[in-house]
């Protein structure tokens, strides 16, 4: 199966000169969808991985499946005021815009072995975001996992010395 001939290009969406990969085709598709995870699960099976952390919301989507594949156990990293305890914070850039992303200090225990999830690889700004957080939480970081990896926006990079994992890139 072909995971690309799931993903819809939208052009300039949600600004002029963005190519937006649209993933809600793949997510629809029951076979697509499990397709993917399966293949993001796939090189860290035996990694001994005790929780995955991902920011929402499209992050969410493939961390909770693949939670349930690799045993783990699921902590959210989400966009200021919706995690209601004390918190560790990280304000970041995006290829559209900046935000700021947040998880609660105690979600993640010292030496935890995380595997960080997100649909897509850009710039690496949210990945690279989550990664500063899990280093505030002393997490032991396993890797990341994407399911598409925008290879020219510059990301891997900015993820070192992480493993980074991607079913598709787009070079
Ligand atoms: C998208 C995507 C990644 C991020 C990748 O999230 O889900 O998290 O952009 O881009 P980057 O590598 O340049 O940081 P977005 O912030 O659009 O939020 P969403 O998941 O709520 O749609
Ligand atoms: N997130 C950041 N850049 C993106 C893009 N080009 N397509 C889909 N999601 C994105």
């Amino acid at each position: 199966m072909d995971l690309r001939n799931y993903v819809r290009d939208i052009p300039d969406y949600p600004k002029p000169g963005i190519l937006f990969r649209d993933i809600t085709p793949l997510l629809a598709d029951s076979k697509a969808f499990a397709a993917s995870i399966e293949a993001m699960a796939e090189p860290f099976l035996n990694s001994g991985v005790d929780v995955i952390a991902s920011a929402e919301a499209r992050g969410f989507i493939f961390a909770g499946p693949l939670a349930v594949r690799l045993g783990a156990g699921f902590v959210p990293i989400r966009k200021p005021g919706k995690l209601p305890f004390d918190l560790h914070s990280f304000a970041y850039e995006l290829e559209y815009g900046s935000d700021e992303l947040q998880i609660h200090v105690d979600g993640i225990k010292p030496g935890q072995r995380v595997l960080l999830v997100d649909d897509l690889l850009a710039t690496g700004g949210t990945m690279e975001a989550c990664c500063r957080l899990l280093e505030q939480c002393d997490a032991a970081i396993v890797g990341c996992s994407f399911l598409i990896h925008l290879a020219p926006l510059g990301g891997e990079p900015r993820l070192n010395p992480y493993k980074v994992h991607s079913v598709l890139r787009y070079d």
